[in-house]
């Protein structure tokens, strides 16, 4: 499973960067807010940082202004991935940004029939968001799996990138069900390496390193 950092903090993606754990990186006009930067400046930074897709998301609500965002955001660099919402326009803004040869990210998809279409769109990547169903007391998780039968049902070439993961099972389960990717913010990524047991196996060999009075350098 690739996996993408979902966030506007340079600083983020590079420290996981650096570790080879960043496939790619998702952003959304929240996230933007929330860096305080410029998107475009700051999609620029991210594009020359990580090799894999970015994605920066279009505002426009109409399909026309969306293929124009798009074509702006995607001429920031070869790697930008065009995201729109999984509405009729955004559809029809994939289909033309898609038939350009550009890659596009389908988001805020929160049913199989969504994605179904989205693929039909020739979306590079379809955006199902788990917390905000979990949120609402619906199976996130479920939704992954179903996309994933209908997508190898019909062969469809449209990945699927597991968004909104606000947590390390989420992450497991993720994998488990074979979503292609899952976006997921740095914290959760770094807790994935976390376990109590390893802290406290770590814990006792160190206290035993010490009584050995050896010196490895
Ligand atoms: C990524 O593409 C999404 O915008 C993001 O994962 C949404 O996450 P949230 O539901 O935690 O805001």
């Amino acid at each position: 499973m690739k996996f993408f950092v979902d966030t506007a903090e340079i600083e983020a993606i590079a420290e996981l960067n650096e570790l080879g754990m960043v496939d790619g990186v998702t952003t959304n006009p929240s996230l933007i807010l929330k860096s305080g930067r410029d998107i475009l400046e700051v999609t620029k930074e991210i594009a020359d940082l990580v090799d894999g897709p970015v994605s920066a998301e279009v505002v426009a609500t109409e399909a026309d202004a969306m293929i124009e965002e798009g074509r702006k955001l995607a001429g920031i660099a070869e790697n930008i991935a065009v995201k729109v919402p999984l509405t009729w326009a955004g559809l029809k803004a994939c289909n033309v940004l898609t038939n350009e040869g550009r890659m596009v990210n389908v988001t805020l998809c929160f049913s199989a029939n969504q994605a179904l279409l989205a693929a039909k769109a020739g979306a590079t990547f379809i955006s199902p968001f788990i917390g905000r169903l979990d949120d609402i007391n619906l199976d996130g998780m479920e939704l992954i799996a179903d996309i994933r039968t209908i997508y190898d049902n019909y062969d469809f070439q449209t990945e699927i990138l597991a968004a909104s993961i606000r947590s390390v099972n989420h992450a497991f389960q993720c994998a488990h069900v074979g979503s292609d990717v899952m976006t997921a913010p740095p914290k959760v990524i770094k807790a994935m390496a976390e376990h109590p047991l390893t802290d406290k196996g770590l814990e006792a060999f160190l206290a035993d390193w010490e009584k050995t009075g050896q010196k490895i350098l």
